[in-house]
């Protein structure tokens, strides 16, 4: 797969303010030596980023210390404690995955899929920014999550809580009741997709800023995956879904892995945002169809 999927955490920030506590006092001042300094550490957005760290500070020793943090290479999200994400403010701590951009493709994928109430599970939840993501665009889903890295559970936890989530701390499907086994209507899976020998290739902000199990998938970045299809249908719903995102390069392996998995499998991707959904769906009937790819 390409080194920039997965890859590039601190994204171009919004245009758009956050609210936030009152900002050092001579912002002007501050603000173009903030982005002096940005720009000579190599920010690409630098004045965007200034904005936002002097919105964050509380005062010149916080503005002081982000910057110093943002300079030292830690991802712009990890510094402001916040990735914006289809137009929410997810919680990323430190260490944790920074939800990108480009996989607000699949959860706009899974939007039109949901019907109100759905049974949604966030398998490998992260930030836990895609559940928390559906549930701001579909009513009443009933959303579980899931993940292996405590850090990602703790932000999790906080991120789902406006719609109800409920999040666990396990190996994928391990830590879920039993009693959701064949209930599932939405089941995404934003798992780590990059080939072992890549995840040194990864620009330093991932690399070095984000758990090293949030990337690597294995020898051909699909290890993980194919533990999830080899159990999805068994916690899918007749004619639920299995949505997860994928490089180009592997997208005719995870149609396999998708249909070996018992899932009727399809893709659809996104050239301008560089993002492949695969979707697998549960056959009500038990038949299987032919792959199928199309883009938007
Ligand atoms: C690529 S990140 C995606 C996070 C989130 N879904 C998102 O898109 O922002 C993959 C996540 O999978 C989790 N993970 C990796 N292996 C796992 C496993 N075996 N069981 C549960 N979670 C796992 C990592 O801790 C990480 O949070």
């Amino acid at each position: 797969m390409s080194v920039s999927s997965q890859s590039s955490a601190s994204q171009s920030p919004s245009a758009q303010s956050p609210s936030s506590p009152s900002s050092p006092s001579s912002p002007s001042s501050s603000s173009s030596a903030v982005v002096t300094e940005l720009r000579a550490a190599g920010c690409v957005f630098a004045e965007d980023e200034a904005r936002l760290l002097l919105d964050a500070a509380r005062d010149h020793a916080e503005l002081a210390a982000m910057v110093g943090r943002r300079v030292a290479g830690q991802p712009l999200e990890h510094v402001l404690g916040w990735a914006e994400f289809r137009g929410l403010r997810i919680a990323v701590d430190a260490g944790v995955f920074v939800p990108r951009r480009r996989t607000e493709f699949l959860v706009e994928q899974a939007a039109v899929l949901a019907r109100p109430g759905a049974v949604v599970v966030d398998l490998c939840c992260g930030s836990g920014a895609l559940g928390a993501a559906l549930g701001a665009a579909v009513d009443r889903i009933e959303l579980y999550a899931a993940d292996i890295d405590p850090a990602a559970v703790r932000c999790a936890r906080r991120n789902v809580a406006g719609v109800g989530g409920r999040v666990y701390e396990g190996d994928l499907y391990g830590p879920f009741p039993g009693v959701l086994r064949g209930r599932v209507d939405v089941l995404l899976a934003n798992v780590p997709y990059v080939p072992t020998e890549e995840v040194g290739l990864l620009p330093a902000e991932a690399r070095i800023h984000e758990a090293r199990v949030a990337l690597d998938g294995g020898a051909d970045g699909l290890d993980v995956l194919r533990r999830v299809t080899a159990d999805a249908a068994r916690w899918l719903a007749p004619g639920g879904r299995l949505l997860f995102e994928t490089s180009e390069r592997q997208v005719p392996y995870a149609l396999e892995a998708v249909a070996d998995g018992g899932l009727v499998p399809r893709s659809v991707s996104d050239e301008e945002r560089y993002a492949t959904v695969v979707i697998g769906t549960r056959s009500v009937t038990g038949t299987r169809s032919v792959i199928g790819t199309r883009s938007v």
